[in-house]
């Protein structure tokens, strides 16, 4: 087992099995069924401490927000705000769930590319405190629908393109998102907004992509930002993005590198007066997530591959389809056997590319072993779907060995549920 790709404190029980925060694994897929999300509720604790604390050793003017996003659950939103954790929402859906969660609406940031009157309205009933802008169509739309004044942050993309998959690079000119820099339209929206009856410019956002492990971008997009500061200017939030393992060669720069450089260059482009905000998704929960399956056909093409077939795949983890995403695997049965049989694990769906991990060995898998892929905690439940009728897994807390359901399975009746 690679360390780094685990919750802390994840090892091998007593009668060998894989135990996370004090749970048997193997135990949890014969208690609950596979597939399933597993959390460990420690790890995204202490993960969401490491962030304030950083923070907390250079600036006494920041917040952190939960990239809601990453695990839109609502036992993860009261965790993060147990924490102290601020929280960025992407939708109506988003932020209903952080409402039924008890969220601060002061504390609530609204993100989106195209937000509908409906969801200006709901952010407005609810008092959400600030709206970030991505569009002039949105400005007059928040002009005509919202009936308090608003605080709000201007997207900006800043020109940057960080190197990570193109699919999650969104801090270029050429983005649906946000008011370019290079272009000029990001000065003209902080202009339109001054003069807003409505709303209240009260500071900038960007968000350059997503899993990067080369930080310096986002002093350079800082750098970029600057431009347009000016008295108004009292926040700078300056998005996610802070990369994972998810193979065990993953050296990731830790949370304390990455939050040392976004407050260091705030401090340089920006100046002392501006409150610091970052939005973490992906590295608050990541790799405090797994996922198990029941591993249920083994097919062996002799000189060329043995396909391993477990009770899930794309509908539970679109990631290697979308991104060409890299995973290991274990069996959970016994972590510390030696690894010695090369598989491709595919899983239970109609398509050819319905293939969870290219390459992986495993040590000699059997017909009804708990197959568990660590890394899966971040958009693996959020991009979860029912295609070919295929019920979502449930989310399941890890804590000092217990274990508590928080979503529950879909099942076979659900499917029917939206008939109209
Ligand atoms: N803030 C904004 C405005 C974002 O759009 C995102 C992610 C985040 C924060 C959080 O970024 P993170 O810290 O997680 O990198 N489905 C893709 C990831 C899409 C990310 C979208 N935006 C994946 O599974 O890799």
């Amino acid at each position: 087992m690679a360390p780094m790709l685990y919750p802390a404190g994840t090892t091998t029980n007593s009668r060998g099995h894989l135990e996370i925060e004090g749970c048997d694994t193997v135990e949890l897929a014969s208690e609950f069924g596979t597939p399933a999300y597993l959390f460990a509720v420690g790890e995204m604790r202490s993960r969401a401490r490491a962030y304030r604390s950083a923070f907390a050793d250079r600036t006494d003017d920041f917040e952190v927000l939960f990239a809601s996003k990453a695990l839109p659950v609502t036992a993860a939103y009261r965790l993060f705000a147990e924490e102290g954790l601020s929280v960025d929402v992407a939708s109506g859906g988003e932020l209903t769930m952080a409402l039924a969660a008890g969220y601060d609406p002061a504390r609530i940031y609204m993100h989106g590319n195209n937000k509908t009157d409906a969801e200006l309205r709901l952010a407005d009933r609810s008092g959400v405190g600030h709206l970030i802008v991505d569009s002039f169509d949105e400005i007059e739309r928040c002009e005509r629908v919202l009936e308090r004044n608003q605080d709000v942050l201007i997207r900006v993309t800043p020109g940057i393109r960080p190197s990570t998959h193109t699919y999650i690079q969104t801090g270029q000119l050429d983005s649906k998102f946000g008011f370019g820099l290079e272009d000029g339209s990001a000065a003209t929206a902080v202009a339109r907004i001054l003069d807003s009856p409505r709303l209240n410019l009260v500071g900038l956002h960007f968000h350059i992509g997503s899993q990067i492990f080369e930080i310096e971008s986002f002093r350079l997009a800082v750098q970029a930002l600057a431009r347009l500061r000016g008295d108004w200017c009292c926040i700078v939030n300056l998005g996610g993005g802070l990369g994972i393992p998810y193979e065990s060669g993953d050296r990731p720069p830790p949370i304390e590198q990455y939050v040392a450089l976004k407050v260091g260059a705030a401090r340089e482009f920006f100046g002392e007066r501006v409150r610091i905000l970052i939005e973490p998704g992906r590295s608050l929960v990541g790799t405090a997530g797994v996922t198990i399956y029941t591993v249920g056909t083994i097919k062996e093409i002799p000189g060329l591959r043995t396909y391993l077939a477990v009770d899930g795949g794309m509908s539970d983890n679109l990631r290697p389809m979308l991104y060409d995403a890299t995973y290991e695997a274990v069996i959970a049965d016994r972590p510390d056997a030696p690894a010695e049989r090369r598989v491709t694990v595919a899983g239970s769906h109609c398509e050819s590319g319905d293939i969870l991990i290219r390459d992986v060995a495993l040590a000699d898998p059997q017909i009804g072993d708990t197959l568990l892929i660590p890394a899966t905690g971040a958009y693996g439940h959020s991009l979860a779907n029912n295609y070919n009728g295929m019920p979502r897994p449930p989310v399941i807390f890890c804590e000092d060995g217990e274990a508590r359901v928080v979503v529950e399975r879909e099942t076979w009746d659900d499917l029917l549920a939206r008939d109209a």
